[in-house]
């Protein structure tokens, strides 16, 4: 089961501390996120596995980490001046700005068709280069990681004597000023990028480009997402991005429809032939601008044919946040932990059937609020037995608190929720925030505690895995808290670890919890550290 609703995500990752709106004591930043303790540790975790399987793990790659600010002529000679654009209209009666192509004609806020004729709006973000306003001192923020590769094309070959085929692979902060950031971190104006530039001979670019779209698949699927949620899309030629002869687009099922994740683009010899000096003399096979500043030419000497060729570029191109955005929806999930007798279930219905009541009678809240909140709640109420576990994050949703039955919805579920549900994330374990939680069973006995702590030390200075000591509550709260953020493993201290139970033999063993099938097993503390990086794959 994957995550039905953005907002059972985006509730989760607020109360959780996954990812946050930005600025938001200041009434936010539109298209702006903040990663809170759990998601900078998912993020890295993603990013990590990235940088592990194409650049560690590869014979044929280097990495680098270029500048966000770069040159602006970069951007005149990328292209990104003239053609990074979007037609953008405004609405004549409430004055919002939307992307033509997305509205079919009407405003999504007002619904008036009266609309301005379509507009170029540039995506890139202009800021001023040192301390004088002179009107030639700016640059951009970059739209994208891969100018940098580009423009660091010859000082990676000459610094490291690669032979094509060879890639450079780059992640880090992109920009754009997207006209409708939307869809939580789908579409945000600050994001971050992990791309591959991998130069092939001119004639080989085809059969690479296949392989880097079977590989890319195949590297999504080993994160965790399942073959029906990924689709490739083969773009249609007039959807071709200006240097881009072929592109296999991966979409995602994200919870709000089918979308892009990772573009995998045949870019040709487009970026180092318009980037370099002297092009008449380059035989490209590309159309590019005049260059009249280059200081370069970015070519490779084939010592075989003794010749210097532009290399064509096979690009895959991915975004981290709506990488982690994938990962978490496909990871989420709530489960009845055994089936929740009608007698408890029926006030949980009455009191979500006056909170929805209240909810659709408020004039306080905005209609924005108002609507989200009455869809989940007719959601939820359309299979209460399954999606009970989903009120609580209902009730995190904006505008919830201001109900007055709220408090007692709460009431009402709370407890259900404890005892027979769950909400799970059920992450590969090498991307999970948290690795091991460390539980003692009575949080005031110095021996259990003094135990449980020791395993924490241990197990975190092997330096493998993130470990942490939680004692805030009862075990069984705990585990449910530790299922919700993706714990794989729980491993609780307990009377017999200290050999105080009946049965002698389990002193110095400890109850390991597996998130997934709930299922329990003591292992020696001795053993512990050995089967977990077992377990963790
Ligand atoms: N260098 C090629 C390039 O940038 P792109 O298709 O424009 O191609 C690549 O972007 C990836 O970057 C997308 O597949 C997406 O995952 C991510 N991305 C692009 N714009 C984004 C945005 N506004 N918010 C979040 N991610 C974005």
């Amino acid at each position: 089961m994957a995550a039905q609703t953005m907002e059972q995500l985006v509730s989760l990752s607020k109360r959780r501390g996954f990812i946050f709106p930005g600025s938001a004591i200041y009434g936010g930043l539109q298209g702006t996120y903040d990663y809170g303790p759990l998601g900078v540790e998912l993020k890295n975790n993603l990013k990590l596995a990235w940088w592990r399987a194409n650049v560690w793990e590869r014979e044929d790659m280097e990495g680098i980490d270029a500048s966000i600010l770069m040159n602006k002529l970069t951007w005149r000679y990328s292209g990104h001046e003239e053609t990074f654009v979007d037609p953008m209209v405004d609405c004549k009666g409430c004055k919002m700005r939307w992307r033509a192509d997305q509205i079919a004609g009407k405003c999504p806020s007002c619904g008036s068709a009266e609309l301005t004729e379509p507009r170029p709006f540039n995506l890139m973000f202009k800021t001023q280069v040192g301390p004088v306003p002179d009107p030639e001192s700016f640059s951009y923020l970059r739209p994208e990681t891969a100018q940098g590769i580009f423009l660091n094309f010859k000082h990676v070959l000459d610094s490291t004597s690669r032979k094509l085929p060879f890639g450079i692979a780059q992640m880090g902060k992109s920009f754009r000023n997207e006209i409708t950031p939307r869809n939580f971190i789908f579409r945000v104006r600050e994001f971050e990028q992990m791309e591959i530039e991998f130069f092939v001979k001119p004639g080989e670019d085809e059969a690479w480009h296949q392989k880097w779209v079977e590989d890319r698949i195949n590297w999504w699927l080993s994160v965790g997402l399942s073959k029906d949620n990924l689709v490739p899309y083969h773009q249609k030629a007039n959807e071709l991005a200006h240097y881009a002869k072929a592109t296999v687009d991966l979409l995602y099922r994200f919870p709000h429809g089918l979308e892009e994740l990772e573009g995998i683009a045949n870019r040709t010899d487009y970026d180092l032939g318009s980037h370099s000096k002297d092009q008449g003399s380059l035989g490209l096979k590309a159309r590019v601008a005049p260059n009249s500043h280059s200081t370069e030419k970015l070519t490779y000497f084939d010592a075989e044919t003794k010749q210097h060729v532009v290399p064509f570029v096979i690009e895959p191109s991915a975004g981290v946040d709506r990488g982690v955005l994938a990962v978490l929806s496909e990871a989420y999930a709530e489960e009845q932990v055994k089936p929740a007798p009608a007698d408890r279930l029926k006030p949980v219905e009455e009191a979500l059937g006056t909170f929805l009541k209240s909810v659709s009678r408020n004039e306080k809240l905005t209609a924005d609020a108002k609507n989200a909140l009455l869809a989940e709640g007719e959601r939820i109420s359309g299979a209460l037995g399954e999606r009970l576990a989903s009120i609580t994050g209902l009730l995190s949703m904006p505008g919830a608190e201001s109900i007055e039955v709220a408090k007692k919805l709460r009431g009402q579920v709370d407890p259900v929720v404890d005892e027979f549900y769950r909400t799970v994330l059920h992450f590969k374990p090498r991307l999970a925030p948290i690795k091991v939680a460390v539980l003692p069973l009575k949080k005031n006995h110095a021996g259990i505690v003094d135990v449980a702590k020791g395993i924490r030390r241990r197990l975190q200075s092997s330096g493998s895995m993130r470990v942490v000591y939680d004692d805030t509550g009862a075990i069984g709260k705990l585990y449910r808290r530790q299922d919700e953020i993706g714990t794989p493993f729980c491993v609780t201290v307990d009377f017999d670890t200290l050999g105080d139970g009946k049965d002698a033999s389990t002193k110095d063993t400890v109850t390991v919890r597996h998130r997934d099938s709930m299922a329990q097993e003591r292992v020696a503390i001795s053993e512990l550290e050995g089967y977990l990086r077992e377990k963790m794959g």
